[in-house]
């Protein structure tokens, strides 16, 4: 017979199994309620049946792990996205010209460059040297109809870096370093320099010279800007 002789004081551990043997370890795993009272005589004398438990009702709170699970994706997923938009904005190429790209040309005490005032003091085929994009200096060129230019030329050398000045009795830029020479535009006349000089386009808004990046084609070569 299945059954044990137990006694009041512990009523926990009186279960016995099918096959008439105490288990302990089994008794353990069963839970109260889905123990079924088969017999209990005056005697004090009680059989009990434990039933196997559903895989489903051994999980504490489904309901709460989910909200944890929910909460937890949630605090790795938020902080991820602010990251990822700044990361995939580098990858997307710079757009077109913008008001906010520009850097205003300042002059040789740092003050802005006006192109009015400019002109009254540079004449045609004027060459100076002004701050531009990045602090590059960048040449301001007058035309020979005492207008200015829509384009910058970048000053640096693109052998080693040097500033290139501009000679006005040879009509081209000379570099001190090695030699190098470019024409009145900046293109490459001569090495060891490997590139033209680097442009920027010169615009001017609300009275002040502002250089824009040059992303387009470079006229003077007809080819993709290398400095883009
Ligand atoms: S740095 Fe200008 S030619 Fe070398």
């Amino acid at each position: 017979m299945a059954s044990s002789t137990l006694s009041p004081a512990a009523p926990s551990q009186l279960c016995s199994s099918k096959s008439g043997l105490f288990c302990p370890s089994q008794a353990l795993l069963v839970k109260p309620t889905r123990t079924q009272m088969v017999k209990k005589d005056k005697g004090m004398r009680l059989t009990c049946q434990a039933t196997s438990i559903p895989a489903d009702d051994r999980v504490p709170d489904m309901g709460k792990r989910q909200l944890m699970n929910l909460l937890l994706l949630g605090a790795v997923s938020l902080p991820s996205g602010f990251m990822l938009v700044p990361y995939g904005a580098f990858f997307v190429p710079a757009g077109g010209r913008g008001a906010g790209d520009g850097t205003v040309a300042k002059d040789a005490f740092g003050n802005d460059v006006i192109a009015a005032e400019w002109l009254k003091t540079h004449g045609p085929g004027d060459r100076t040297l002004t701050q531009g994009l990045k602090g590059d200096p960048t040449y301001l060129v007058v035309e020979k109809d005492k207008t200015l230019a829509t384009y910058g030329i970048n000053g640096v050398c693109t052998h080693l870096g040097c500033v290139v000045p501009w000679n006005q009795a040879e009509n081209k830029f000379i570099c001190p370093c090695h030699g190098s020479q470019y024409n009145e535009q900046g293109r490459v006349v001569r090495g060891p320099a490997p590139l033209s000089l680097a442009l920027a386009h010169a615009d001017v808004d609300d009275g002040k010279v502002v250089f824009v990046p040059w992303v387009e084609t470079d006229f003077r070569t007809g080819e993709a800007p290398w400095w883009a």
